[in-house]
C-alpha cells in the first residue's frame, strides 16, 4: 500500500515520534511506503508532497515540531476541497491517509471518511481535550514546562511580594491550567470550564499576602469571568471559527491591582508550551498510538482513531471522537479548590 500521513492544526511535542513510528513498523514490518503531506490538511488539498521513507524518520524521536509542517487549512470551507483532496489522492497513488491531529483536522478527517477517504486519525493536542482518550501526546510535555515556569515565578513573587499571574493554553479546557496549576502549588486556578469571580480572586490574592508568601493565580487562555464583571476578550478568526485567544492574564493583573492595591504582572507562556523536546510520557504515548494506527491502516479498519483508555491503545470510532470535547469535569476542580488562598 502507499499511504499517505500529514500533521494538521497546533503543533505539539511527540507528532514526529508518531511519523517515526507509522513509517518504521509500516515499512519495517508490513512493507508498505508511505508520501508526506506538507502543512496539515494544506498538502492534500495542492498536493503538496514530500519523501517520507525510513530514512526520514530518522533521528526525529526527541525532536520536537513537525517535519511534515502544519497549517489549520480547512478545505470543509474550500468550495471543491473534497474533490480536490480525492483527485490529489488518486494522481499520487495514495490509499489511505493517517491524520494527526485535533479536534479539527480530525472533524475533517470524519467528513473525509463520510466521502469515502480512507482514513485513520491519532489524536494530538497540548490541550487534552479530545474525547475517546484518556491523555493525548503533547499534554505531559506542556504542563511540565508549564509547572516548571510557575516553580520560578514563586521565588520571584515572594522577593519582591507580588501577585504573580501564569496564563497558559488551553482555549475550550483547562487541563494544563489545572495539572501544571496542582503540580505547582497555584494559590487559584481559572479555566474555561468555570467563569471565574473577580471578587473571590481578590479574596484568595489577599488571604495568601496575609501569610509570609505570595499568590500564583495560574489562568488558561480561555477563562472568562462570570458575566459583567470584566471586559470579555476579542480576536481574530481561525479557518475553523476559532477566536485567537491571549490577554486574560493582563486584564485579571489589571483587575487585581486596581482591587487590592497589591502589585500583579502576568506571564504569557505562550507558544513556549508546544516547543522543544517531549517528555519521555509522551514519546512513548506518540510512538504507541503511530504503532497503532499503522496497525489499523494494515487492517482496513478506517474510519477510526487511535487513543488510549486506561494503559492501553483502543480503536474508536472519529464520530465518537470528535463528536465533543472532553472538559475538566467539576469535581476535577473542586480537588485543586482545597488548595487555593
Ligand atoms: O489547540 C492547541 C492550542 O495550543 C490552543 O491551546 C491554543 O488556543 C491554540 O492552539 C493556539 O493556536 P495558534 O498556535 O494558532 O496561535
Amino acid at each position: 500500500m502507499r499511504i499517505g500521513v500529514l500533521t494538521g492544526g497546533g503543533d505539539c511535542p511527540g507528532l514526529n515520534a508518531v511519523i517515526r513510528a507509522v513509517v518504521r513498523k509500516g515499512a519495517g514490518v508490513y512493507g508498505h511506503e508511505f508520501v508526506g503531506f506538507r502543512d496539515g490538511w494544506r498538502g492534500p488539498l495542492e498536493g503538496d508532497t514530500m519523501t517520507l521513507d525510513v530514512q526520514a524518520v530518522r533521528g526525529i524521536l526527541p525532536r520536537g515540531g513537525t517535519i511534515l509542517g502544519s497549517s489549520r487549512t480547512n478545505p470543509i470551507k474550500i468550495e471543491g476541497g473534497v474533490e480536490r483532496i480525492k483527485e490529489n489522492l488518486e494522481t499520487h497513488g495514495v490509499d489511505a491517509l493517517i491524520a494527526i491531529g485535533g479536534e479539527d483536522t480530525l472533524g475533517v478527517a470524519k467528513q473525509l471518511f463520510d466521502r469515502g477517504v480512507k482514513v485513520v486519525g491519532v489524536p494530538k493536542t497540548i490541550d487534552n481535550d479530545l474525547n475517546a482518550t484518556d491523555y493525548t501526546f503533547g499534554f505531559d510535555t506542556a504542563v511540565n514546562i508549564a509547572m516548571e515556569a510557575i516553580d520560578r515565578l514563586h521565588t520571584t513573587a515572594e522577593s519582591h511580594h507580588r501577585a504573580l499571574i501564569c496564563e497558559v493554553m488551553g482555549r475550550h479546557a483547562g487541563w494544563i491550567a489545572l495539572h501544571a496549576g496542582m503540580a505547582a502549588g497555584a494559590n487559584v486556578i481559572l479555566i474555561p470550564e468555570k467563569p471565574f469571580d473577580i471578587d473571590k480572586v481578590c479574596e484568595y490574592v489577599e488571604s495568601r499576602f496575609k501569610t509570609r508568601y505570595s499568590p500564583i493565580i495560574v489562568v488558561a487562555e480561555g477563562a472568562h469571568p462570570i458575566e459583567g464583571q470584566m471586559a470579555v476578550q476579542t480576536g481574530d478568526l481561525d479557518a475553523f471559527g476559532h477566536v485567537r485567544l491571549g490577554g486574560v492574564g493582563e486584564r485579571l493583573a489589571q483587575e487585581i491591582e486596581r482591587r487590592t492595591g497589591k502589585e500583579a504582572r502576568t506571564t504569557v507562556l505562550g507558544h513556549i508550551q508546544r516547543g522543544g523536546t517531549p517528555t519521555a510520557y509522551d514519546r512513548v504515548l506518540a510512538t504507541r498510538f503511530g504503532l497503532a494506527a499503522i496497525t489499523a491502516v494494515h487492517d482496513g479498519d478506517y474510519g477510526k482513531m487511535v487513543g488510549l483508555q486506561g494503559t492501553e491503545i483502543v480503536r474508536v470510532g472519529l464520530d465518537a471522537a470528535t463528536a465533543e470535547l472532553k472538559t475538566v469535569p467539576p469535581h476535577r476542580y473542586e480537588e485543586a479548590e482545597v488548595f487555593f488562598g
